[in-house]
């Protein structure tokens, strides 16, 4: 069980440049099963997630290759629609692939991706959508979904909650439906809106992601689209996650390769609690103070609300700060399970369903911890980085899910981190 070991105290300085995002990639890769052709994606990072979806593709038939940041699909052959369970299984959002290969294909046999660390996780909202587009999706035998659709029709879908998945399956699964879609209370998050730039890249009439009315007219049959060459966003949450690096340890951190509307929600929260923040374009700079102060309420809320991905890194630099703060996860059920470790460092928080109560300590101290999640993991390095004495984080394989390298960019800023497998 590969570990991080972090020497706390060192207040982080210089600059780190973000890579795209994990969010918008597994999605766009997805969507290139609706291309009988080759698509060009840049800016990609070396993770896990990534690796597991550019497996599924090509157990499908698809050719993959990912050199120095650029993936290359060639999806011209599928000689499959079985989405691996052993895979499924490693990745939830893996369900992302029903609504393209069902649009390419007609039929998909995939594993229910059930729940994970962070809480059950449905898909109920993406079979409803596909279900009145016409799939016939049945529950077949040990939890596997036997899905077909002889011929998709547009349908105007309202979904109960602006689920990411949901938006993203159903915009996919659109593409060469017989008329048009229009998903109601879509999900407005940048990766959303990524997607669409891409599918409309690749010749598909698609509007309105960002606003919550998104319209895709269908192409009636799986043609041919357009070869692209696309480069991704810059990850939004990896970016909060080094901002927070330098809140909480009194740094001076330029981060570059961003898109700071994408982060407006964290900015906001993290100049509440003491950081300096200047931004400068694609850029910025953020100073973090002596001590944090605690802010009042943060809610987790779908974008542009502060996300529920930045709450375990925030709650770590409020368990260091002045005064009482207040955390409520709307999102996940069971997104607290960094908790329980940041106390074995001294944290003194209280947690009632999904309202978390942080009095601010002093200081934390090094202690044995266990990564429960991928966003809980990084809370945990976070909070490390800002202890006395050494914090060991054991089984990161949470963490390479979905930050490349990250002992080797904050080493780059100064930081005590090493991996010790
Ligand atoms: C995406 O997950 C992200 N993952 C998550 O990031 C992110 O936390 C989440 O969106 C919210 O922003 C990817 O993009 C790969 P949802 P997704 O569907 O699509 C409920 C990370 O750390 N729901 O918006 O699974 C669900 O239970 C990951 O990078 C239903 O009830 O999120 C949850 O409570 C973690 N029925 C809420 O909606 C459904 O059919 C939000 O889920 C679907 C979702």
């Amino acid at each position: 069980m590969s570990k991080l070991v972090v020497n706390g105290g060192i207040r982080l300085k210089g600059e780190i440049s973000i890579d795209g995002s994990k969010n918008a990639i597994l999605p766009i890769l997805a969507a290139t099963l609706l291309n009988a052709g080759t698509c060009v994606i840049k800016n990609c990072p070396q993770l896990k997630d990534v690796n597991i979806a550019l497996k599924i593709l090509s157990m499908v038939g698809c050719k993959v290759s990912f050199e120095n940041g650029i993936i290359i699909v060639d999806s011209s052959t599928i000689n499959s629609t079985e989405i691996p369970v052993d895979l499924a299984a490693e990745m939830r959002s893996s369900i992302i692939f029903l609504g393209p290969m069902l649009a390419r294909c007609g039929k998909v046999l995939i594993s229910f991706p059930g729940g994970c660390e962070i809480g059950p996780r449905p898909i109920d909202l993406h079979l409803k959508g596909l279900r009145s587009m016409g799939a016939k999706i049945l529950d077949a035998y040990g939890g596997f979904l036997y899905c077909t659709a002889e011929q998709l029709k547009g349908y105007d879908i309202h979904l109960n909650y602006p689920s990411v998945g949901a938006t993203e399956n159903i915009m996919l699964a659109s593409v060469f439906a017989e008329g048009e879609t229009c998903i109601y209370n879509a999900a407005k998050e940048p990766e959303i809106v990524d997607l669409q730039h891409f599918l409309t890249a690749m010749g598909v009439e698609a509007s309105g992601a960002g606003t919550g009315v998104i319209t895709i007219k269908g192409k009636g049959v799986p043609k041919r689209l357009r070869d692209v060459e696309y480069s991704v966003i810059p990850d939004r949450i990896v970016a909060g996650t080094y901002m927070v690096a330098s809140g909480i340890t009194g740094g001076d951190v330029t981060i570059k390769n961003i898109i700071p509307d994408h982060l407006a929600s964290v900015i906001s929260a993290l100049r509440e609690a003491g950081c300096k923040i200047k931004v400068y374009g694609k850029q910025l700079h953020i100073s973090g103070p002596k001590r944090a102060e605690a802010v009042d309420i943060v809610r987790t809320l779908p974008y542009p609300g502060f996300p529920t991905d930045m709450q375990a890194p925030l709650v770590a630099l409020l368990a260091t700060a002045r005064g009482t703060s207040i955390v409520i996860e709307t999102v996940f059920e069971n997104r607290y399970k960094h908790v329980d470790e940041l106390m074995k460092m001294g944290a003194n928080i209280t947690l009632e369903g999904r309202i978390a109560v942080i009095k601010g300590v002093e200081k934390l101290k090094g202690a044995f911890v266990y990564a429960r999640d991928l966003r809980g993991a990084a809370s945990l390095v976070l909070a490390g980085l800002a202890a006395e004495g050494q914090t060991v984080i054991n089984d990161i394989k949470h963490l390479d899910r979905g930050y490349e390298k990250i002992e080797e960019k904050l080493s780059s800023l100064g930081a005590s981190v090493r991996r010790e497998v």
